[in-house]
């Protein structure tokens, strides 16, 4: 697929506010700092269009960009970041999880995950919600580009075998890097496909 546009349409800390539920809408989630932002700017060739940073925690609000006209990607705040208060991570599962949970044109979540850790649980556990809820899902291994092939393998791996103790299949998933654009292809061409079921 073609990206043609792709711009900033808006941030919202209440769901209310959201674009009306018409166009097929993509989550990006993942632990703090994983790379969601870098993601979308990537995938997108804009390289500010979400913005990135070094601390963890810089993504707060749900951002809608539109693309193309027809369909959405959406930026989430990252889960699992240590310094945030209890009470403000307590206000982004809910909202989040609202949101996730109740959002009739969300087609699917892409679950970031660190290709350069082991299994972590934040993810596994995240997953595990998603699946309970029946929210479609398919996993993204970022930053791909920061070590060897093998390494990454080794990593998917073996999160694709914490995976296996709960769950019966391991979804699709992609290998990508916001740095040379591995993967870009694959994940638009998988967003593509389900844009036209
Ligand atoms: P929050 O919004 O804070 O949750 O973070 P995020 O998940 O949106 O991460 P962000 O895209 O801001 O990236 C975090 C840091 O990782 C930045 O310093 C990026 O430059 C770096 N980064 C992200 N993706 C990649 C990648 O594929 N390769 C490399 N080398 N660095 C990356
Ligand atoms: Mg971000």
């Amino acid at each position: 697929m073609q990206i043609r546009s792709a711009e900033f349409k808006c941030s919202n800390t209440r769901t209310e506010k959201l674009p009306p539920p018409v166009l097929p809408e993509y989550a990006f989630i993942g632990r703090s700092n994983v790379g969601k932002s870098s993601l979308i700017n990537m995938l997108t060739n804009k390289k500010g269009l979400a913005k990135t940073s070094q601390t963890p925690g810089k993504t707060q609000l749900i951002n809608h960009f539109l693309i193309n006209e027809n369909w959405y990607i959406v930026d989430l705040p990252g889960y699992g970041y240590a310094k945030v208060s209890r009470k403000s991570r307590e206000e982004w599962e809910r909202f989040i999880r609202y949101y996730l949970k109740n959002r009739e044109n969300l087609q699917c979540v892409f679950v970031l995950i660190d290709s350069r850790l082991e299994p972590q649980k934040a993810d596994l556990d995240f997953c595990f919600w998603l699946g309970e809820h029946g929210i479609p899902f398919v996993l993204t291994f970022t930053k791909a580009d920061k070590q060897s092939k093998v390494k990454t393998l080794q990593n998917v791996n073996g999160f694709k075998k914490a995976f296996l103790e709960y769950f019966e299949e391991v979804p699709q998933y992609f290998i990508t890097s916001s740095e040379n654009q591995e993967g870009r292809d694959d994940v638009l061409a998988f967003i593509n496909e389900v844009n036209g079921r």
